[in-house]
């Protein structure tokens, strides 16, 4: 998550028992990403893992070089998304490094498996951030997945506590992955008025922008987003990047770092309506655990009895 997965959170969510990622573009250089990932090893001494986001951008990140640092930084585990990851797969391959590529479709899924990714995390249409054209949620997607996959894949999207564990797992997943609801966490590293703002949110407070040019992003409803709506709205079919640069262009680190949560466009998830609280990693993930254990022994068991 940009100017979120740093080393705190990846390392808060490592102790915990999960798999914690570093965001490497929030990192402006390799050298930069190189220091996070020396930087988190020293907070944790469990595995963690980095995204490597291929975005649409002007001037391409020097992603061979990105790679280097992650595997000198003796990094195993890979999360690739924004397109398909084929051309760095060797490199990575060859570093023993595991890839889960991000999707949001089962065609993009069965792509990622046909080229030789490790797993998948399936991002369904609830999901904070892109996800995709297709518009299918997770109830109808996951099990799609769990049809036609023989890699293992992760849920992602509307993924909160210990109810979305055991409905992921029952859907046909294999573990969950949490985006927004880490946020919302004692060591994100962001401003306190950034995990406010998800405590809140509803469910109904989430917006898609930039449908028009099919890099469709599920946003925070703020002023800046009812402007770049108003925008699409004006322009159509015309509607250029150019046009909502202002609200959707370096809005993370004022957002993220100065708490100025109205400054123009930040994802967030649907599951905005499931955050109540600002717990620590570790409170959430045994909170997670223990109520989906609680959910199996009593409810589900209880349906058999
Ligand atoms: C603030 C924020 C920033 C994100 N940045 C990225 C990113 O840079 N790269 C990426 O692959 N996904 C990014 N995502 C998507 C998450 O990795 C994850 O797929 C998504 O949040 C899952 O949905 P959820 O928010 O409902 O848990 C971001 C999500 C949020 C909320």
């Amino acid at each position: 998550m940009h100017f979120v997965g740093l080393a705190p959170l990846a390392s808060a969510v490592a102790n915990a028992g999960g798999l914690g990622m570093i965001t490497a573009l929030t990192l402006k250089t390799p050298e930069l990403l190189a220091r996070e990932i020396a930087r988190c090893k020293e907070l944790t001494d469990r595995p963690f893992g980095v995204n490597l986001t291929f975005l649409p951008a002007f001037k391409e990140p020097p992603y061979p070089e990105y790679i280097a640092a992650i595997v000198e930084g003796g990094i195993k585990a890979v999360e690739t998304a924004g397109r398909s990851p084929e051309k760095y797969l060797p490199a990575l391959k060859a570093a023993g490094i595991k890839v889960i590529h991000k999707c949001t479709s089962v065609r993009h899924s069965l792509k990622a498996q046909k080229i030789g990714c490790d797993a998948v995390s399936v991002d369904g249409f609830e999901c904070g951030g892109h996800p995709g054209e297709d518009d299918v949620p997770n109830f109808i997607l996951l099990p799609r997945a769990a049809e036609e996959l023989s890699i293992p894949f992760v849920a992602s999207g509307g993924m909160a506590d210990g109810r979305s564990l055991v409905a992921a797992l029952a859907l046909g997943a294999d573990g969950i992955n949490m985006g927004t609801r880490f946020i919302a966490t004692k060591e994100a590293p962001v401003h306190d008025n950034v995990k406010q703002a998800l405590v809140n949110a509803t469910e109904l407070d989430t917006r898609l922008i930039m449908r028009g040019l099919r890099n469709t992003e599920r946003v925070l409803n703020n002023a800046g987003v009812e402007r770049v709506l108003e925008i699409e709205r004006q322009k159509g079919d015309k509607l250029a990047i150019s046009d909502i640069f202002e609200q959707v262009a370096g809005i993370y680190p004022s957002v993220m770092i100065d708490g100025r949560v109205d400054a123009g466009a930040w994802s967030c998830g649907m599951v905005a309506g499931l955050i109540h609280d600002v717990p620590s990693v570790k409170e959430l993930v045994e909170r997670i655990m223990a109520q989906a254990e609680k959910l199996i022994r009593t409810r589900l068991e209880g349906m058999l009895a």
